[in-house]
């Protein structure tokens, strides 16, 4: 199945890469330049007008290119994804389609890892095969559950990207050579995501912290420093900046 993504930037790219393997991808875009990085896609430029009629397309671009990708596009689409950020699912509705979702994933897409939050009011069935072929879709049921879900599935690689280092700098800071402090946080991450997968994150804290035991001392000085209202102001933060 043929899937044309309309846009050539790090999140069309991203897609384009996790979605390789099962569908036929390609990226249509204005400029040839652009397009011309990407050797292992077919790739079109749209011009002033572009028949949609009866393609799978996701549109990638910017979402202030909307109204322009509105008049250009011309035909019924099967199926209309968008990854625009700030667009409802009646904007999307501007392009006519068989079916439209909205959708916000992440850039870890090109690993198949996105999370990828999305809100549509057709059942078809491709939503979720699209969307599940480049990562974990979570299906919300409003416009506006999805510009909270999009900031926790877009906004926090970032937050813990922060985490991360700053654990890493502290292992240095405690003697460790920076590429092996880098290499166990990262592995602690993957360690943590899969004990998540099994279990509620207030019982995972409460296994690993031991009488009078150094965990529960680090988790003391979190606690002191309100890293739990911090999290929660940095989301509402990027909530209101999604608005
Ligand atoms: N990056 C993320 O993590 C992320 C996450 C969720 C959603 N998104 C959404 O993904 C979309 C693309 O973001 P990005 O991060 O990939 O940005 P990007 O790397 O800057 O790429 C922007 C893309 O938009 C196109 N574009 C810009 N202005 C345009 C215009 N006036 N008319 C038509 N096309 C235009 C560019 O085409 P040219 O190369 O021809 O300029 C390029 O393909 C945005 O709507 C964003 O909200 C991004």
């Amino acid at each position: 199945m043929k899937i044309y993504i309309f846009g050539n930037g790090a999140m069309a790219s991203a897609m384009a890469y996790g979605l390789m393997d099962k569908f036929e991808v390609i990226l249509v875009g204005r400029n040839s330049k652009n397009l011309a990085k990407f050797s292992e896609f077919k790739t079109e430029i749209y011009g002033s007008s572009y028949d949609i009629s009866g393609k799978n397309i996701i549109l990638a671009f910017k979402p202030y290119a909307l109204k322009d990708m509105v008049s250009i596009l011309k035909g019924r689409a099967n199926l209309c994804i968008s990854v625009l950020a700030m667009t409802n699912l009646a904007d999307i509705k501007a392009i006519a389609a068989n079916a439209h979702c909205v959708c916000l994933p992440n850039i870890a897409a090109k690993y198949k890892a996105s999370t990828t939050a999305y809100y549509s009011d057709s059942d078809d069935e491709m939503i979720d095969e699209i969307l599940n072929s480049f990562g974990k879709a979570i299906r919300v049921e409003s416009d506006s559950e999805l510009k909270v879900a999009g900031v926790l599935a877009g906004c926090v690689p970032a937050y813990l990207s922060v985490v991360a280092e700053a654990l890493a700098n502290g292992g240095v800071k405690e003697g460790l050579k920076k590429e092996i402090s880098l290499n166990l946080v990262n592995s602690v991450f993957n360690s943590t995501s899969k004990l998540l997968e099994n279990y509620h994150p207030a019982l995972l804290k409460e296994l690993v912290c031991s009488p009078k035991g150094t965990t529960i001392q680090g988790v003391y000085e979190l606690e002191k420093a309100g890293v739990r209202g911090v999290f929660m102001d940095a989301l509402k933060a990027s909530t209101k900046g999604a608005n």
